[in-house]
């Protein structure tokens, strides 16, 4: 027995690995690309472990993923491989299509063919997990209903149309081929080895290095945010309890104005390394395109039906992951390469310093 995990370098993806291969004795193959997110120096720990084989290669490859699928006969597909950032989707939308949509499609391909040559038993155990967003539903209003399971979708960004299309692509092959899906739609992540181009990195980083903390619009957009260990517990749950087709709404329960959020970074930071007015460096920007407001998730059916609930306060969380920032700052100078110093520049150009 083995699992297969797509994108398992990113962020999600490899504390999920971490965690696996720390609690459980089955052999876990990890495909990813390797794009600008993924970083294989996330995983250095398990490397050599004889459980764990990385593959470097694209989803959308459907003769490696079909010979990986033969060679190691998983029990289970986890798919977080994805373009994730909704700013690059707004500014270059064309991979985030050929991955998230293309890429899951050539990725579902492979799989019900593997799928299908399967014994009636291991048909009956097979779980396709695919691991998407809440952003799929749109943007809720101050007092509307956390979006839940049976939210209609209204993606908003490039970005969430392409996860809207790929959880399309996986509730089809369910309904049309009997593949057992699984799809969770999770809020915020927040965590180790996030790519420091989201928020919560993004801040820390900065607000170290002196640096204006760029906050778009007015910052009172609301986000959902659940750390990412608890996110994976969840993953974990669906894999072993979760119905054959069934939709998870998975979040924290912890509604935060962006505003917010940075105001208790910078409040935190100054208890771990007092000195500068962390909150003098946050500055207004530019506000994102089409900016959702806000987004809530209503998790009881995940909580109720899987017995999983987060572990991690927000504020326990936080100061977890301002700790782990701190900690590991060469981890973070290390990924911000000139790559992501050119996106910086021009996402932010003269609004930030
Ligand atoms: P990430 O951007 O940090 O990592 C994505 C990983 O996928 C990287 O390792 C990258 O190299 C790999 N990848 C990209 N294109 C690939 C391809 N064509 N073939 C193989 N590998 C490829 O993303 P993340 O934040 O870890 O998100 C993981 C998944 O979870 C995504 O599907 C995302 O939509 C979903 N999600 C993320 C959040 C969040 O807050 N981060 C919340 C809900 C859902
Ligand atoms: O809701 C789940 C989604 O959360 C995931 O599907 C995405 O993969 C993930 O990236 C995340 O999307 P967001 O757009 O919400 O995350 P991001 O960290 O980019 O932004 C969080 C909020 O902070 C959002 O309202 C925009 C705002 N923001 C972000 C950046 C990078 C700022 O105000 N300033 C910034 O510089």
């Amino acid at each position: 027995m083995s699992i297969l995990v797509t994108g398992g370098a990113g962020f999600i993806g490899s504390n999920f690995v971490l965690e696996w291969l720390a609690t459980h004795n089955e052999p876990l193959v990890n495909i990813d690309k390797l794009t600008y997110a993924g970083n294989r120096e996330n995983l250095i720990s398990v490397q050599g472990d004889p459980r764990y084989r990385f593959v470097r290669g694209d989803v959308a490859d459907r003769d490696l993923v079909a010979r990986l699928l033969l060679e190691h006969q998983p029990r289970a597909v986890v798919h977080f491989a994805a373009e994730s950032h909704v700013d690059r989707s707004i500014v270059g939308p064309d991979a985030f299509m050929q991955t998230n949509v293309i890429g899951t499609f050539g990725l579902l391909e492979s799989v019900r063919v593997y799928w299908e040559g399967l014994n009636h038993d291991r048909r009956n155990g097979f779980r396709f997990l695919h691991v998407s967003t809440d952003e799929v539903f749109g943007s809720l209003n101050e007092g509307d209903p956390a979006f839940d399971e049976e939210s209609p979708y209204r993606p908003n960004s490039p970005y969430a149309a392409s996860k809207a299309a790929s959880d399309h692509l996986v509730r089809a092959y369910n309904h049309t081929y009997g593949l057992p899906t699984l799809t969770s739609n999770c809020s915020n992540n927040y965590g180790p080895y996030q790519f420091p181009e989201k928020l919560i990195p993004l801040v820390l980083h900065r607000a170290v290095h002196g640096q204006h903390i760029p906050v778009y619009g007015d910052g009172r957009q609301v986000r959902d945010w659940l750390h990412v260990s608890d996110h994976c517990a969840a993953l974990r749950r669906m894999l072993e309890a979760g119905e054959p087709g069934a939709v998870y709404a998975v979040g924290g329960s912890a509604e935060r104005t962006n505003l917010e959020v940075v105001e208790a970074l910078c409040e935190l930071l100054g208890e771990a390394r007092p000195g500068p007015n962390y909150h003098s460096l946050v500055h207004m920007v530019k506000d994102r395109p089409g900016h959702d407001r806000r987004y809530a998730i209503d998790a009881r059916r995940a909580m109720n039906s899987l017995g999983w609930a987060p572990q991690e306060t927000f504020s326990s969380g936080l100061r977890k992951t301002m700790q782990w920032y701190l900690d590991n700052e060469e981890w973070v100078s290390r990924v911000t390469t000139g790559a992501y110093r050119d996106w910086i520049d021009r996402q932010y150009h003269a609004s930030a310093g």
